[in-house]
């Protein structure tokens, strides 16, 4: 076995050693999705399968058992279909290549699975994810039903499956954080060139539109071997930052403005998430740069706070405690109304320009899986009164960090024109993200190949 076909087999002895005795676990692919009459989107396999498999074909199930055997149903070999489609491994060929116990065609699914559920005592697979999956798995449990008259046992129990795959995705072991280091640093140089095209068209005197310089991440990412990028790119000039879900477009980007991307790129079934806001020019204004020296000094705390047995919500009480004192000391909010920065956070006042959490589990998904309140905790419920909404939220303590867990860091401001708030600061978005390994002594940043500081970023505009 290889050392990467090994490091599969050894994910799936893990999964199976955790289903109990007489559990069965059912893992598809993703389905290929149409785009247009007869033309699909580009093909996406399913995370939890890859993470067990490596096996990036459509058209795949995976079925382990607890007892550690696994069996791969693939698309089977099709000269007609590989002249047109491409390559397939095929189920003779699995086994060796994957590390499979046994692989059969994908179109003998029904017929056998029912064979495989047999005896067993519960089901596992992932709910909610695939539709029509549980409808499916119903129906191979009645195909076991009607024989047990001849002495066979039905499951009785179903489980959901991303329950201890989330658990296991949620620390990254040192092949994917490898993979995600080279992910960053692939996302890392595409910022540099959006950013250095973007000063260098407006020296130019050229008119420069956002999707120039998503052209300029697309190419960097594809240069470099990524697949895709790991989510629609945000570029965002001007004020068109302060809309959070904003995707790269045709409005222009002028001089004196600033330019927000979010964008990372997927490498190898693993995403990175980088978002820098730069001036278009090369030269941050004033009121740019006091709101974006506050979004970084908001981003360095909430770094310090990421470290192994720390919280996972503890960057963000980081940031938003540098982000209340800043909005006050800047006039984004009035001391006279609001009181003191305990008072913006008591009140939640920060949040008519800080509306986001701080960061969330990145990997294989950019929103990775993984729960975020500590398993061992759920129980430990307490209950407050949302000072802007008036409900009661429930809260349970949040997630004690680990090293090998790997979160975003993207603290943000985002000032839509508003009374009492200062005109010069108006239709100004920040946002600065980056990915953090966590450590046992604090967190390495893993998209830094791509400068932060004010005075890094002009000067690597200026070159
Ligand atoms: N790019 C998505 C996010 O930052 O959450
Ligand atoms: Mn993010
Ligand atoms: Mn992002």
């Amino acid at each position: 076995m290889s050392p990467q076909t090994s490091l599969y087999a050894q994910r799936r002895a893990r999964l199976a050693s955790s289903l109990g005795v007489g559990g069965i676990a059912i893992i598809p692919t993703a389905p290929e999705r149409p785009r247009n009459r007869d033309t699909d989107f580009l093909y996406r396999h399913d995370s939890y399968f890859y993470y067990l498999t490596g096996f990036t074909e459509p058209g795949a199930c995976l079925v382990i058992s607890h007892d550690g055997r696994s069996t791969l149903f693939c698309q089977p070999k099709d000269l007609e279909r590989e002249i047109w489609d491409g390559y397939r491994l095929g189920p003779v060929a699995a086994p060796a290549a994957l590390g499979v116990d046994a692989a059969h065609s994908i179109t003998d699914l029904d017929a056998k699975l029912p064979r495989l559920l047999e005896n067993r005592s519960c089901v596992w697979y992932p709910f909610a994810i695939h539709s029509g999956l549980a409808a499916r798995v119903e129906g191979w449990l009645n195909t076991v039903r009607a024989r047990v008259r001849y002495g066979a046992m039905c499951p009785a129990e179903q489980n959901d499956l991303c329950t201890p795959l989330d658990e296991m995705r949620l620390v990254k072991d040192a092949h994917e954080q490898d993979t995600m280091r080279r992910a960053s640093a692939i996302s890392a140089q595409a910022h540099i060139r959006a950013m250095q095209r973007s000063a260098r068209m407006l020296r130019a005197g050229e008119d420069v539109r956002e999707y120039h310089l998503d052209a300029e991440l697309l190419h960097a990412f594809r240069e470099a071997g990524s697949q895709y990028p790991a989510y629609g790119s945000i570029v965002a000039a001007g004020a068109n930052a302060c809309v959070l879900h904003y995707q790269a477009a045709a409005a222009p980007v002028r001089n004196g403005e600033l330019v927000l991307i979010d964008a990372g790129c997927e490498l190898d079934g693993y995403a990175s998430d980088i978002t820098r806001t730069f001036p278009a020019n090369g030269t941050f204004t004033g009121p740019q740069r006091a709101l974006y020296d506050l979004v970084l000094a908001s981003q360095d705390a909430a770094v310090a706070a990421t470290k192994a047995g720390a919280r996972f919500n503890d960057p963000h009480d980081a940031t938003v405690a540098v982000l209340a004192q800043g909005m006050l000391d800047l006039g984004l909010l009035d001391k006279n109304k609001v009181g003191t920065a305990q008072d913006v956070i008591d009140k939640r006042a920060y949040f008519q320009f800080y509306m986001h959490r701080t960061g969330h589990w990145l990997g294989m998904d950019v929103h990775d899986c993984g729960s975020y309140v500590e398993p061992g905790e759920v129980g430990q419920v307490s209950e407050r009164k949302d000072p802007l909404s008036g409900e009661t939220i429930t809260n349970r303590p949040s997630r004690v960090l680990r090293p090998g867990m790997v979160l975003t860091i993207e603290p943000g401001i985002y000032v839509r024109p508003a009374e009492g708030v200062p005109e010069q600061f108006h239709n100004i978005g920040i946002r600065i993200e980056d990915d953090a390994i966590v450590t046992e002594t604090g967190c390495e940043l893993i998209t830094r190949g791509v400068p932060v500081k004010a005075d890094e970023i002009e000067a690597l505009m200026r070159a």
